[in-house]
């Protein structure tokens, strides 16, 4: 079993390429999977700093095995699985913080309820790099009801999780606007953005606004989620992936403002696979690490999901 794991809590040079023998018998609830790819996460090297260590036990033991995306193959059922047989070909989060045990490995343990089968004509690298991002793009519009004839502003749309929701509200019939970096810009626009604004520029929110809906989907953690629901009409609702927004404040203005923890669900993942094979969804691949470079993949700056195949 090739696998990278997290050896002590610290800084991202703590994690180890290693091998060793041995097969995870799954627990109930849970299959094991064969991995083919799994995919980097912003979460990922965040576990391996220890931060999520008291909010979430889970994340405290180590070693670990690190990663959560994977696609793969059942080998083995745990009790109480339905809807999977050994030999489907799956995709979804096998995570220590969502009770997996990490997908950077040959054979990962992932909860049932977190795994999906996947269409054959989604590739290994696709699959791979959709499940936290796509669920997350998928759970947002759930939660803001973005319907066609809506507006909605995607903020940080050349992210992962922003492009998928553009894409996915795009073809519901939305009006969308997105944040990008400049070298982004083109790339939005082609997943169906109407407009696309440079988050760069200081005062940006300050040129738009009467948003029905506003998806914050940046890797920014700051206090600035009040700049951004000026952008909002009256009634307008936002979700929040990386900031914690005062509801109650959010309320006496007149919108309604939450974060999310993302459920991976297989019903999610399903609605994610069928929208792929169908042509209306996809993410973008900046670059595939064999496992054996995995550490290197753990750290790499590089614009689209990070792969790495076992
Ligand atoms: N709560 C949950 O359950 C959950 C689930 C999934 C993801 N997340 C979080 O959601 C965030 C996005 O995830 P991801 O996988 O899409 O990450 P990602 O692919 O790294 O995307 C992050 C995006 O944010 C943009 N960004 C950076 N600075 C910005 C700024 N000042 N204003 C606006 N946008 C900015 C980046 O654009 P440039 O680099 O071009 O500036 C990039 O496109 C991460 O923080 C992740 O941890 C949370």
């Amino acid at each position: 079993v090739a696998s990278i794991q997290i050896v002590r809590f610290a800084d991202q040079d703590q994690f180890e390429f290693s091998h060793h023998t041995g097969e995870a018998i799954p627990g109930p609830g849970q299959v094991l999977v064969r991995v083919e790819a799994g995919s980097v996460n912003p979460i990922d090297p965040i576990v391996a700093t220890g931060a999520l260590a008291h909010a979430a036990p889970a994340t405290a033991s180590l070693p670990a095995v690190t990663g959560g995306d994977f696609v793969g193959t059942v080998v083995r059922l745990g009790p109480d699985v339905e809807g999977l047989r050994v030999g489907d070909r799956v995709f979804g989060q096998a995570g220590v913080l969502v009770g997996g045990s990490g997908s950077f490995s040959t054979f990962a343990l992932a909860p049932a309820g977190f795994t999906a089968p996947l269409p054959e004509d989604i590739s290994d690298e696709q699959a791979a790099s959709l499940p936290l991002a796509g669920t997350s793009a998928l759970q947002a519009l759930e939660a803001l009801n973005v319907a066609h004839g809506d507006s909605l502003l995607v903020v940080g749309g050349g992210g992962a999780v922003g492009s998928l929701a553009v894409q996915l509200a795009a073809s519901r019939g939305a009006t969308v606007v997105a944040t990008a970096s400049p070298e982004d810009a083109e790339y939005v626009r082609s997943l169906g953005a109407s407009d696309v604004l440079d988050h760069h520029e200081a005062t940006w929110e300050e040129r738009v606004k009467d948003f029905d809906a506003l998806l914050d989907a940046s890797n920014v953690h700051q206090p600035r989620w009040r700049a951004l629901l000026s952008t909002l009409k009256r009634g307008g609702r936002a979700i929040f992936l990386s900031s914690k927004p005062d509801a109650a404040e959010a309320q006496a203005a007149g919108v309604s403002a939450q974060s999310q923890l993302t459920e991976p669900t297989r019903e999610r993942l399903t609605a994610v696979a069928t929208e792929a094979a169908a042509g209306r969804l996809a993410v973008r691949v900046g670059e595939v690490f064999d496992i054996e470079d995995g550490v290197e993949a753990l750290t790499a700056r590089v614009r689209g999901k990070v792969v790495v195949t076992l």
